[in-house]
C-alpha cells in the first residue's frame, strides 16, 4: 500500500528461502464502496451473506439509531435452547460509554474512535443448569450472528469483537460497565456507518470440503 517496507521485504524473502516457506497470495484488502454494499443488503441470502465483512474503516455520517432498533427487532426470532432466550443485550451509544467499552475490550485499536455504537451480547447464567455452562455461548453466538446479519441488512457497518479474555479482564470489564455477576459476556459488536469508499481485509476462507465430513 505504498509504505516504505523494503527492509522487511528483504528479510522476509531471506527467511522464506532459508526455510523453504512458500508465500501465498490469499491475504490483502478489497476496496469496497457504499454503493456496492447498498446494492447487496436486500438481496437473496446467497449474495447478501457473502457481502458482509468486518469493517475497520468506518464513515463519520451519524448512525441512525432506528436501524439498530430494527435489527434488534429482527433478532427476536433467534433460536435458543428450550426457547429460553437467555441473552441480555447492552447497547451503548453515549460517546463516553462507547469509548470505555472499546478500550476495555482492546481489539479495536486504530479504529475504535470511528465506531458510534457498541453492543455487548451477554448470557444470563441463571437460566442454565450446572451441566450446561457452555450453552450461554451457543445461544449468545447464534444471537450474535443473527444480529451481525440484521445490522448488515439495515445498512450498518459492523465488526464482531472478542470477549474471550482472561477471567480477571472479564471481571474488570463487568465491574467498569456495571454488568451484573449473573451475566457472562459472549461477544461485543462494534457498529458504525460506511464511508463512500473503504477497505476491508480479505480474510481467506477454507473450502468446506476441508472440514466437512459426510458419512464418516
Ligand atoms: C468471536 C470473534 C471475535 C473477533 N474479535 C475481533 C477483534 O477483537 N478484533 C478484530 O479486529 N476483529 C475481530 N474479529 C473479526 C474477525 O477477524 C473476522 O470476523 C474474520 O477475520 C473474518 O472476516 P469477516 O468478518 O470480514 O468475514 C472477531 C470475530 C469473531 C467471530
Amino acid at each position: 500500500m505504498g509504505a516504505a517496507m523494503a527492509d522487511i521485504e528483504i528479510a522476509l524473502n531471506k527467511l522464506c528461502s532459508c526455510y523453504n516457506i512458500k508465500s501465498n497470495d490469499v491475504g490483502g484488502i478489497y476496496n469496497l464502496s457504499l454503493k456496492d454494499v447498498s446494492s447487496k443488503t436486500q438481496c437473496p441470502f446467497d449474495s447478501f451473506s457473502q457481502s458482509r465483512f468486518s469493517i475497520r474503516d468506518f464513515g463519520d455520517s451519524p448512525l441512525d439509531i432506528d436501524k439498530v432498533y430494527a435489527a434488534l427487532k429482527l433478532c427476536e426470532r433467534t433460536p435458543s435452547a428450550c426457547n429460553r432466550q437467555s441473552w441480555v443485550i447492552h447497547v451503548y451509544t453515549e460517546n463516553k460509554l462507547v469509548e470505555k467499552m472499546f478500550k476495555l475490550q482492546g481489539g479495536s485499536k486504530g479504529f475504535y474512535e470511528q465506531m458510534q455504537c457498541a453492543i455487548l451480547i451477554c448470557g444470563d447464567l441463571r437460566n442454565y443448569g450446572f451441566y450446561e455452562q457452555n450453552l450461554p455461548f451457543v445461544d449468545g453466538g447464534l444471537y450474535a450472528m443473527n444480529l451481525l446479519y440484521s445490522l448488515h441488512y439495515n445498512g450498518l457497518a459492523t465488526i464482531p469483537l472478542t470477549m474471550g479474555h482472561k477471567w480477571r479482564v472479564i471481571k474488570k470489564i463487568k465491574q467498569e460497565m456495571n454488568i451484573p455477576g449473573n451475566e457472562i459476556p459472549v461477544l461485543l459488536i462494534g457498529v458504525g456507518t460506511y464511508k463512500d469508499d473503504f477497505k476491508v481485509a480479505v480474510s481467506h476462507r477454507y473450502s468446506y470440503k476441508q472440514y466437512v465430513k459426510f458419512n464418516q
